[in-house]
């Protein structure tokens, strides 16, 4: 019966097709990752060139790192990591920087085009906008105390901004736990993400407008001490915020410690010293008590809310990263390649 051993043509033709298949699936599944050494041999001073102008933006003004932070964050939550976010209106396309969630509230586009400036001159088209700001983000929160991670790259940048995405999935400061939550996981994030990123509100500011609704409203348990008074917090917020005009007036999301990037904001939330109506829900609306652990765990552990701060970011760094041919690499962050 040895003749059953040769191959017939269809086995023949089934394993090639196999092996193209599986072939196809590695290289595939190579191609669709980022990686830490990406530009390792095309540009090894990237790493360089974005810390050393980070470190200098954040001396001249401080508030820079969180921005930059942000900045990463809006980018990654409309159409994924892809530098949208960098777009100015042109043609008939208008930028999210326009969003309602942006408009004057997001800063640092000016310290991205001078570390793109410089990337140009050293290594030209090969790093993308949108690896200039996961490596931005994770700098600026090493230069303010934080942890540090690796940072995977290789990402590429959009052909197109969302005005409309930015509206849509850039959460709002007056959301509930459960739109926060939704909010997330349309992102591919959880709860425990939404925790431990949240703990980006340690440093940084944010404009009346934004705190207002929170910080007038006479519901919210946390306003009053048990004698049924306002507390100082909520008195001193309201002579920063009155209710109406002084919109661009600013406080820092972190009463304690508003330069260091720490594990103080967890400790503010469960005193009800969140500025945000979305910082102080993650304790007063959680009714299962479970977000509520989470944020005990990391008031009492800083090196616990660190790890898995680094985790999560790693994880929305990831969110629908365009690979290859699916973007480009621009040669000025707010315009698409001519
Ligand atoms: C959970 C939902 C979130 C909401 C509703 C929210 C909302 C806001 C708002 C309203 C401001 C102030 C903007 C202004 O008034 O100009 C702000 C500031 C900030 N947010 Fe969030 N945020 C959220 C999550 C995040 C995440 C995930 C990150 C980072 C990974 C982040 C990082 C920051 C930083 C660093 C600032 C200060 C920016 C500066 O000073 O320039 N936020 N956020
Ligand atoms: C949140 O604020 C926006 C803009 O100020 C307002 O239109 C909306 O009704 C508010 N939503 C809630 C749930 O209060």
């Amino acid at each position: 019966m040895a003749c059953d051993f040769s191959m017939n043509p269809f086995t023949m033709v089934f394993i090639t097709l196999l092996v193209l298949v599986l072939q196809s699936l590695s290289t595939f599944g190579d191609e669709q990752l980022l990686v830490r050494d990406y530009y390792k041999e095309t540009c090894p001073m990237v790493e360089e060139i974005v810390r050393y102008n980070l470190q200098f933006a954040v001396l001249k003004n401080p508030r820079m790192a969180a921005s930059l932070l942000r900045l990463h964050f809006h980018d990654c939550f409309v159409m994924g990591c892809d530098a949208s976010v960098l777009l100015d209106s042109y043609g008939g396309m208008v930028s999210e920087k326009q969003a309602g969630p942006n408009v004057n509230s997001l800063h640092g586009f000016e310290v991205i085009d001078r570390i793109k400036y410089q990337l140009e001159e050293a290594c030209p088209l090969v790093v993308s906008c949108a690896d200039i700001l996961a490596i931005a983000a994770r700098d600026a929160v090493a230069v303010r105390g934080g942890p540090g991670w690796e940072v995977y790259l290789g990402r590429k940048d959009s052909l197109k901004a969302s005005f409309d995405g930015a509206n849509q999935f850039i959460p709002a400061p007056n959301s509930s736990l459960e739109t926060l939550i939704a909010n997330f996981k349309q992102q591919g994030l959880d709860i425990g993400d939404l925790v431990a990123l949240s703990g980006s509100h340690t440093m940084g500011k944010a404009r009346c407008l934004s705190f207002r609704q929170h910080i007038h409203d006479e519901s919210a348990e946390e306003h009053y001490d048990k004698y049924k008074r306002y507390t100082p917090f909520r008195r001193i917020l309201r002579s920063i915020c009155p209710k109406t005009g002084k919109d661009n007036q600013l406080a820092p999301l972190d009463f304690e410690t508003p330069a260091r990037f720490d594990n103080h904001y967890f400790l503010n939330i469960l005193e009800g010293r969140g500025l945000l109506g979305s910082d102080n829900v993650l304790v007063t609306e959680d009714h299962e008590g479970e977000i509520r652990k989470q944020v005990w765990a990391y008031a009492a552990d800083q090196e616990l809310f660190f790890a898995s701060f680094a985790n999560s970011m790693i994880k929305m760094g990831n969110i629908n990263v365009l690979y290859g041919n699916e973007g480009e690499v621009r040669k000025n962050c707010r315009f698409v390649n001519t």
